[in-house]
């Protein structure tokens, strides 16, 4: 938690004295506020005490789970049968596709009140725990859950529980959970604190263990994009600070052995802590403009969240050097970059190339044309990120227009 005072790097006193600065995040005038009310069990195992954790807040559970992999890999079993072994009656809503719609959710609110549910379990990757939160939500006054992304507060919610089985998004420990309205083709964040936070996460490496090379990729870039922009980010605090520095350092340690080898158990463990602190630092620190552009791109093409990031990081992280160099000195530090001796300036420069070799290491140097994306989509894709995605924008570091926005896209194509 204590900032290591990092004098082996160079950049005059001003930026010396700036870099210490902004590691202490101190100013003399520090204000801010963090809360962060879930009961994270993380574990080997832990799956097993799910009927116990959820009987404490309810009878009958909804369990919101993906299309196959964990009916497949035996969690899903291994769930209800812990709820039921705890009384808990269990109803299953199965098959959430990735980037999950507004109109399924609904649907899960219906089926949650037509067989009174007073709990929602969500089992599975980001998208199924996403959707739990919002049928959470929309199940208790029986509007449709937009309305709550977009404007209303609600009045409360069914207790959330959250099993992730990959270690990426992170929303174990946030109460976001990211959705899409189909027709306007707008991807947003469900984000009603305190009730869209989980009661409890149970959060079990082993759950993790089947993901394949591809998956474990792509959510641990998402791990790795959290920490990064929740660091840069103008609303970073010194206990995301902490807590970015853990997923980096985790994520520059593990990910490759967790791709290279699934049954990896320390690596696997590693991922999995990785992604719950990313999913505490955006708690805290919000991401920027990076998910502020890639959620127009996956909310009309349903492109893989993380694809789309690391399609668009490359401009965004050269921009990210230059103004805020001695962060991205900090982030080549935790990406186990010697920078010992060098200007903060380099050393921002490394770090963009360091995540460059990741990416490239990890098969996912894409464009956006890989993706999908045409010439002719970038002005909408612009102006999405500014109107819908606009509390993103502000939350970057810098000043950033509509057309520099445009260039990160067009450099990205
Ligand atoms: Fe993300």
């Amino acid at each position: 938690m204590f900032p290591r005072m990092c004098g082996s790097l160079r950049g005059g006193s001003d930026a010396h004295d700036r870099l210490r600065r902004q590691e202490l995040l101190l100013g003399g005038n520090m204000k801010f506020e963090h809360y962060m009310p879930v009961r994270i069990l993380f574990g080997w195992g832990r799956l097993s005490e799910l009927g116990e954790v959820a009987s404490s807040f309810g009878r009958r559970a909804l369990v919101v789970v993906g299309r196959r992999s964990a009916r497949r890999s035996g969690a899903l079993d291994r769930a209800l049968d812990s709820l039921k072994r705890a009384g808990v009656d269990v109803e299953v809503f199965e098959g959430i596709p990735p980037n999950p719609t507004s109109t399924l959710v609904d649907e899960g609110a219906e089926e949650a009140k037509k067989k009174d549910c007073d709990i929602v379990v969500g089992l599975g990757g980001g998208s199924s725990v996403d959707c739990a939160k919002g049928i959470a939500v929309a199940a208790v006054e029986a509007r449709p859950v937009w309305n709550y992304v977009v404007s209303e507060h609600p009045s409360g919610a069914l207790p959330i529980i959250a099993v992730p089985t990959t270690s990426g998004t992170g929303t174990e420990a946030n109460p976001y959970a990211v959705l899409t309205e189909p027709n306007l083709k707008e991807k947003r964040a469900l984000n009603r604190p305190p009730f869209t936070y989980p009661k409890a996460s149970i959060v079990d490496p082993e759950l993790t263990l089947s993901l394949p090379p591809r998956g474990t990729a792509v959510t641990g870039m998402d791990v790795l994009f959290h920490a990064l922009e929740a660091f840069v980010g103008k609303r970073c605090n010194p206990f995301v600070e902490a807590v970015a520095e853990q997923a980096v350092r985790g994520v520059t340690k593990f990910l490759v052995r967790a791709v290279k080898d699934g049954s990896d158990r320390e690596a696997r463990e590693g991922m999995s802590l990785a992604s719950t602190a990313a999913g505490m630092a955006i708690n805290g620190g919000g991401t920027t403009a990076l998910h502020g552009m890639e959620h127009p791109v996956s909310a009309h093409l349903d492109v893989a969240h993380a694809e789309g990031l690391c399609a668009l990081s490359g401009p965004y992280l050269k921009y990210l050097a230059e103004v805020v160099p001695w962060k991205m000195a900090r982030v080549a530090e935790w990406l186990g970059e010697d920078v010992s001796g060098l200007s903060e300036e380099r050393a921002a420069e490394m770090a963009v190339v360091a995540i460059e070799e990741l990416k490239e290491g990890l098969g996912l140097n894409l464009r956006l044309r890989d993706l999908g994306v045409h010439e002719d989509m970038l002005e909408i894709l612009v102006s999405d990120t500014l109107s819908v995605m606009g509390h993103n924008v502000a939350n970057t570091p810098g000043e950033l227009d509509r057309g520099r926005i445009y260039e990160f896209f067009r450099e990205a194509m």
